[in-house]
């Protein structure tokens, strides 16, 4: 390490954590990682994502002359293993690329699809209560979130192979390579995989192949620090690796899927397989205080939402405001609860329902939806409902950010849905089969996974895709340069998350490393509770936003940012959030 980099680190370490400012970050939560791991600077590229095996798997390609969408590749391939309770091939995603030669911004959909047999009432009995899942004598609660039945369409395989035969430059053996080599050599368990596997090990239990690679023979769950090998999934990668999509939608392993959904009454079918489409799509676009903001469209509700936000928050003054006061913080949770009512009312597969983007991401409807905003106490969330936009139109994941050497860039969330997704492996394949059915609203006012409500327009119905939080999100300076590549996971948290890293970098001026890493705090609606990070806010604060009225709540984090941004003349900064087990690297 050069000298003036050991003087940088140095200092990093001893500020950490980041004491500059008056900004209370999160601590590194992974132990024995070094904090350094989490933040880097870098001239040229920079590829940040949930863990360190896939941060070299995407540099490794750009050192070999590929680009942002072959490092996306082989990232998104090696997170399918090395964090199997966040992502996979059994799963789906969203992806911006932007191509800086055409200044163009792309958004890829290639999230899971209802299965053409899938029916709105599917997930309730005759009484119309949520059914359970049962299976060779288990009984798991919630079948659209455990078990065969709640496994959507998976997409990630043919929008990560189709997006790479389009913009890649590497072959595709290249880019999948350390993909494979991870599964069959296997790697080390880190904590919040172990976490993950000890949290999901009863569901995990109830299939043959989940136990035997997640759990011991003695039905323990493995442990951090063992080695965890996936030999069928690097029989599965490597079959997709020489017959491209082919190796995932037709031939063995389709027909394995098909005989899974067999033995657990699943739905998916050999057709629904050879079916699936990516959908190009534009992305959403807004602007605020001069930046251009461009995010993904529905079927995610994300990117309106944050655009929905930023313009509720844009004729407010930030220079008055501290950090995580309690004044920001109520400002900011009254807009939240006015975006997630919308959310619950307008949203859902563009596809099959009218959503009035063009309304909901005005900046008169955002005037008008903050009229009766009030500094002094907290709306009610059963009061306020959905608002009335203008104008219906024709018309446990991981996030990863990527810039190249020649400034293009990928923001990707990819997804399985909640932990272990269903809990099911398909035998001798190694997937792990999603559960984002869970992600459509199986019945108005029941709340999903994450206590998320929703109604008609995001109703099951075959080949629908379900709604998505999912917000991969790229920001442009006033200059038209791509200035910040961000998003993270953690359901509905995910769009809060990443406007809060938005607000801090723009209105808050904070360096990218306190952006992310500063506590934060999350409102969805329903229900009416003000999440906050624990130890992220004082005891005086959280007295005064009660009195205020909001029922504050601590509970767990709120996402898990991966963030890129320009960095003056010294190229550009990338940050993994200290939340979890991420790595930041350029050159
Ligand atoms: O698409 C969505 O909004 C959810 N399936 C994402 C789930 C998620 O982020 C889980 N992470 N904690």
């Amino acid at each position: 390490m050069k000298s003036t980099s050991l003087v940088l680190l140095i200092a990093l370490i001893v500020s950490y954590p980041f004491g500059c400012t008056s900004v209370k970050t999160y601590p590194v939560s992974e132990p024995g990682r070094d904090p350094s791991e989490y933040v880097h600077q870098s001239p040229q590229a920079m590829v940040t994502t949930a863990h360190p095996a896939a941060t070299f798997a995407g540099l490794s390609m750009l050192k070999q002359g590929g680009n942002a969408i072959d490092a996306a590749t082989a990232i998104s391939f090696a997170l399918s293993v090395v964090r199997p309770q966040s992502t996979g091939i059994g799963g789906g995603g969203f992806m911006l690329y932007y191509n800086k030669g055409k200044d163009q911004v792309v958004a890829y959909d290639f999230r899971e699809r209802a299965p053409a047999s899938a029916t709105k009432a599917m997930f309730l009995d005759e009484k119309g209560t949520p059914k359970d899942f049962i299976y060779e004598g288990h009984v798991l609660p919630n079948a659209s979130q455990n078990g065969h039945l709640a496994a959507g369409v998976p997409g990630l395989v043919k929008g990560l192979v189709e997006t790479h035969a389009k913009h890649g430059k590497l072959p595709l053996k290249v880019v999948m390579a350390p993909a494979i080599k991870l599964a069959k050599d296997g790697f080390e368990i880190y904590t919040h995989l172990a976490d993950s596997i000890s949290r999901r090990a009863k569901v995990l239990a109830a299939f043959p192949d989940s136990r035997r690679i997640f759990l011991k023979p003695s039905g323990e769950p493995r442990k951090a620090g063992e080695k965890l090998v996936q030999d069928e999934l690097a029989g599965t990668l490597t079959l997709i690796s020489e017959l491209g999509v082919r190796g995932f939608y037709e031939g063995v392993t389709a027909q394995k899927i098909v005989q899974e959904m067999k033995r657990g009454k699943g739905l998916i079918s050999l057709n629904d397989l050879k079916q699936y489409t990516v959908k190009e799509r534009q992305p959403v676009i807004g602007t605020y205080r001069g930046y251009k903001i461009a995010s993904m469209p529905p079927p995610s509700s994300g990117g309106v939402h944050i655009i929905q936000m930023l313009n509720m928050l844009e004729p407010f003054n930030f220079d008055k405001l501290d950090h995580n006061s309690p004044e920001a913080v109520h400002l900011i949770t009254e807009v939240m609860r006015r975006a997630f009512a919308d959310r619950a009312n307008f949203l859902g597969d563009p596809d099959f329902v009218k959503i009035p983007i063009k309304g909901l991401i005005s900046k008169a409807y955002a005037k008008k939806r903050m009229s009766n905003f009030s500094d002094q106490h907290a709306s009610s969330s059963t009061k306020l409902g959905a608002g009335n936009p203008i104008g219906y139109e024709s018309d446990s994941t991981t996030h990863f950010s990527v810039v190249d050497q020649l400034g293009n860039a990928v923001s990707s969330t990819q997804t399985i849905n909640g932990g272990f997704g269903s809990g099911v492996v398909v035998q001798g394949t190694g997937i792990v089969l999603n559960n984002e059915m869970d992600d459509f609203s199986i019945k108005p006012g029941v709340p999903n996974l994450f206590g998320l409500v929703g109604n008609e327009a995001n109703a099951i119905a075959a080949r629908k895709t379900m709604l998505s939080s999912m917000s991969p999100t790229l920001v442009f300076d006033n200059l038209g340069r791509l200035d910040l590549v961000v998003g993270s996971p953690g359901g509905p948290r995910i769009i809060n998350a990443t406007l809060q890293v938005i607000i801090n970098h723009i209105d808050f001026k904070l360096p990218l490393d306190k952006a992310v890493m500063a506590y934060r705090f999350h409102h969805q609606w329903l229900p009416d509770v003000l999440f906050i990070e624990a130890d992220g806010f004082s005891e005086s604060d959280l007295k005064t936003l009660k009195e205020l009225g909001h029922s504050v709540e601590v509970r767990g984090t709120v996402g898990l940012v991966q963030a890129i941004a320009r960095s003056g003349r010294k190229g550009w900064i990338g940050v993994a959030d200290s939340r979890d087990n991420g790595y930041a690297a350029g050159f």
